[in-house]
């Protein structure tokens, strides 16, 4: 039997622009997901018998990498699926890490985040690494069109490509707030290229969170969490023209932003979560709480995936 858990992820900049080819930064939290695995007669998740059919991640995982018999696969997670901080990712690369850790292999980090970027993309679409690159190397990463510092691994998909690089963060606080509206990214990805493929003013509301991200990189060099707030607001305010924002995002974002260096939506939006960059996280807290929502206090430098003793 192994059990193997990978971390949830924010992104504090780029989503969206990033499935572009643009640059964007994801910071791994203090939020896991857990997968144990162990050989049965049949496959079974959480106890229940399962074909696994209906389960794309694990499904595509078994197919692609898994040459031995049935399966008992377990997970259990500190944060809810469909909130936007990378549950999907999260299952891929801890099943991927405990199935190869189960054949007696290593882990190694970029076999898991390409792996887990094909799965996630047969099942999600026009998706980036972002969250599967997050998940498994934990920490935080920049994405980018272009090779910088630090890299870590190259994956090319149609015309696009993503250089994505290590990336040293200053530790954070972040509040987390879950609308509770569960939104697959599958679809919010697709309105977005619908809208870019058909406007030149969504293209280039693409190429300025790219700038936006770019800027906030050097924030996190030179721990300027003023600047860093402001540019994520920025970030959320054309996210919100591209249309991935919704009512309770917003309502949420608006009672934080006095108590908070900057708020935005976080991952796909149209539901999922929003994060604020505070120095105040209980009164964030708070009135994420009493505007209906679920507040995470998370904290940021957490390893990637990696086996349970
Ligand atoms: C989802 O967490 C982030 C998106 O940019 C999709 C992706 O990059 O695959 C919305």
């Amino acid at each position: 039997m192994v059990t193997a858990s990978a971390p949830g992820k924010v992104i504090l900049l780029g989503e969206h622009a990033v499935v572009f080819g643009q640059t964007a930064i994801s910071v791994a939290v203090d939020l896991r997901l857990r997968c144990k695995v162990e050989l049965s007669d049949k496959f079974s998740l959480n106890g229940q018998q399962h074909s696994l059919r209906g389960h794309p991640y694990l499904c595509g995982a078994i197919r692609s990498h898994w040459k031995g018999g049935p399966l008992s696969i377990f997970t259990d997670s500190d944060f809810p699926s469909g909130s936007g901080i990378g549950s999907s990712a999260a299952v891929t690369t801890s099943f991927l890490a405990a199935m190869r850790s189960m054949e007696g292999k290593a882990i190694e980090e970029e076999w898991v985040a390409r792996s887990a970027f094909e799965i996630e993309s047969l099942a999600q679409g026009r998706a980036s690494p972002i969250d599967t690159s997050t998940s498994t190397h934990g920490k935080a990463v920049i994405i980018d069109g272009k090779k910088r510092e630090n890299l870590l691994w190259h994956i090319k998909r149609d015309t696009r490509e993503w250089y994505i690089h290590d990336c040293p963060v200053p530790q954070m606080t972040l509040v987390i707030g879950f609308t509770g509206i569960s939104a697959p990214t599958g679809p919010l990805v697709a309105k977005v290229k619908r809208y870019a493929d058909k406007n030149t003013f969504a293209r280039e509301i693409i190429v300025e969170i790219g700038d936006i991200s770019r800027e906030g990189i050097a924030c996190l060099k030179n721990n300027d969490m003023e600047r860093l707030g402001r540019l994520m607001v920025r970030d959320h305010k054309l996210l919100a023209i591209l249309g991935v924002s919704c009512n309770e995002l917003d309502k949420f974002i608006n009672a934080v932003l006095p108590y908070s260096y900057g708020a935005k939506l976080t991952g796909a939006g149209g539901g999922g979560s929003m994060i604020a960059l505070t120095d105040r996280p209980e009164q964030v807290a708070e009135i994420i709480k009493n505007k209906g929502g679920t507040p995470f206090i998370v904290r940021t430098g957490v390893p990637g995936v990696k086996i349970e003793d």
